[in-house]
């Protein structure tokens, strides 16, 4: 997964936070495959703690922006944020708990990958004309 100018909202502040949060993902992607051995437990537990606290922030700033622009979806869009929350959430559980750094590796990095690149297409542009 890339970021592409595809993926732009055309929100200065928003495509920025989305092209930081896709090139860490992408980041642990190219070390995954390539089997590194600088993949390491505190290197993956970062990452993630990294990407739990950025994308955090962001969706609050979403939020924050929806709300102010009166989108009428914005309880349901809200509902998506918390349920990826939750489930990063639910990853640093496992990683904490199996060790199994590639196994945990490969699952949370599939999944961070397609849900934000689906989410970016297909949910954030439609708040898009609200908030400009
Ligand atoms: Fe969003």
């Amino acid at each position: 997964m890339e970021w592409s100018s595809k993926l732009e909202l055309g929100i200065q502040t928003v495509d920025t936070q989305h092209k930081n949060i896709i090139e860490r993902i992408d980041r642990l992607e190219i070390a995954l495959d390539s089997q590194a051995t600088s993949v390491t437990y505190p290197r993956l537990k970062e990452a993630h703690e990294f990407l739990e606290s950025y994308v955090g922030s962001h969706f609050r700033e979403e939020e924050e922006m929806m709300e102010k622009g009166g989108y009428p979806d914005l309880a349901a869009h809200k509902l998506m944020h918390a349920k990826f929350e939750n489930d990063l959430a639910k990853f640093r559980d496992d990683l904490d708990h199996t060790g199994l750094i590639t196994h945990a590796t490969a699952k949370l990095v599939r999944y961070l990958s397609s849900w934000f690149i689906d989410h970016i297409k297909n949910e954030d542009p439609k708040y898009v004309p609200y908030v400009k």
